[in-house]
């Protein structure tokens, strides 16, 4: 009989993009562990450590095993002499002292607290530190704090939105945004992306591609949604960014930049009534909750190009456009495929796999 297990680990691959990661983490003690250190590397803006452990912890969740030795574990790639100290502190003692340490860091506490209100970056969160500030209570009361239109949402529906939603919830959002683009644009087609794409059972928020095969069509669609959504009075806040896209743009270098699509970022009202067994889903009396929706509308020839930049997970698109750039010598962005001096056509995700000759993978493999 074939075992699965340590003999095997020869064959993990060294990009996310060449593993199959599905959301059963069979290695999910020691990723937790990881991201932590990830987070508070994220949260002070340190890069080096943070891209060295969001690997090493990519690699631990793509394991069809769970990892009960350190035998092997020198033979994973991405999984360096930290993260085999981390590992074996789980194994021996069942939790990690560097771990602990920053989970009990005033200051890594605090900034987590501060970044989990929409809105709020790591650079504000910082400020926001180095005044002195340490609770929400003690920014709200702050005189010289001056919160822009997204963090005052951010603290008025704190509550429902750092709650996050569930898959059910998610297919209600679902109905409610099919239902107003039908109405305001019968022709255009909305597809679900992101985590819950990818199978996940919890998200911070749902997203969504809007397209239509109306040339130029596209940039009207979102104030349209957000129009009807509004009449229905189910918009709850709105940051409208229209395309700022230039055709002829060579795909970008920077992983975290934003993209050049017509986008929106909400806040919606969702209906209890609305989500199957939906009692547990709302508070009590109040009959809804806000839940945090995001709208893409790329140009339909841009849709394949979309759809892989925005499935995720961020792991997963920093190791693809890493691997186009590093070993095919392409430049792979949420608009494009440049090849030396042309840019490669698709019409399907399973295209941009075939041009980087990746095998493909299904959105829920794709949970890196
Ligand atoms: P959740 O936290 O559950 O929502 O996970 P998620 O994977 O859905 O994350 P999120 O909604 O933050 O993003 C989904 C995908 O879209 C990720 O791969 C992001 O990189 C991508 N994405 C989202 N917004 C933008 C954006 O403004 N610009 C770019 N370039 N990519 C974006
Ligand atoms: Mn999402
Ligand atoms: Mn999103």
């Amino acid at each position: 009989l074939m075992r699965t297990g340590p003999a095997q680990q020869s064959t993990v691959c060294p990009y996310a993009c060449q593993r199959r990661t599905t959301t059963a983490n069979k290695n999910k003690r020691f990723t937790d562990a990881l991201e932590v250190l990830v987070e508070y590397h994220e949260l002070t803006e340190i890069e080096g450590p943070r891209v060295a452990y969001s690997r090493a912890a990519s690699v631990l969740k793509s394991l069809p095993w769970t990892i009960e030795s350190m035998g092997g574990t020198e033979a994973l790639p991405c999984v360096g002499e930290k993260t085999r100290t981390l590992i074996q502190e789980i194994l021996q003692y069942g939790r990690s002292f560097e771990v602990e340490k920053i989970l009990a860091d005033e200051r890594y506490q605090t900034l987590k607290l501060f970044t989990s209100v929409f809105g709020v970056g790591p650079k504000t969160a910082d400020k926001w530190y180095r005044r002195g500030l340490r609770s929400f209570s003690q920014i709200l009361a702050d005189p010289d704090v001056q919160l822009n239109r997204m963090q005052q949402n951010g603290f008025l529906h704190y509550t429902d939105l750092s709650r996050g939603l569930s898959a059910a919830e998610a297919r209600a959002v679902e109905a409610v945004v099919g239902e107003t683009v039908r109405t305001v644009a019968p022709n255009a087609r909305v597809v679900l992306t992101g985590g819950f794409r990818r199978g996940k059972e919890f998200g911070h928020d749902v997203d969504f591609i809007v397209t239509t095969a109306e040339p130029g069509r596209e940039n009207s669609l979102l104030p349209l949604i957000m129009g009807r959504l509004e009449e229905q009075g189910l918009l709850l806040f709105q940051a409208h960014h229209p395309s700022t896209l230039a055709l002829k743009k060579i795909p970008c270098r920077r992983f975290e930049a934003m993209d050049y699509y017509s986008k929106c970022f909400l806040i919606l009202k969702l209906e209890g009534s609305r989500v199957q067994g939906g009692g547990q889903a709302v508070p009590a009396g109040r009959g809804w909750r806000a839940v945090r929706v995001d709208l893409v509308a790329p140009p339909i020839e841009r849709f394949a190009f979309t759809q892989l930049g925005w499935t995720g997970s961020k792991q997963f698109e920093r190791d693809l456009r890493r691997f186009a750039r590093v070993e095919r010598n392409m430049l792979l962005d949420n608009h494009a495929l440049f090849d030396k001096a042309k840019f490669l056509a698709a019409v399907t995700e399973k295209d941009i796999f075939a041009h980087l000759g990746l095998e493909y993978m299904e959105p829920w493999q794709r949970n890196a």
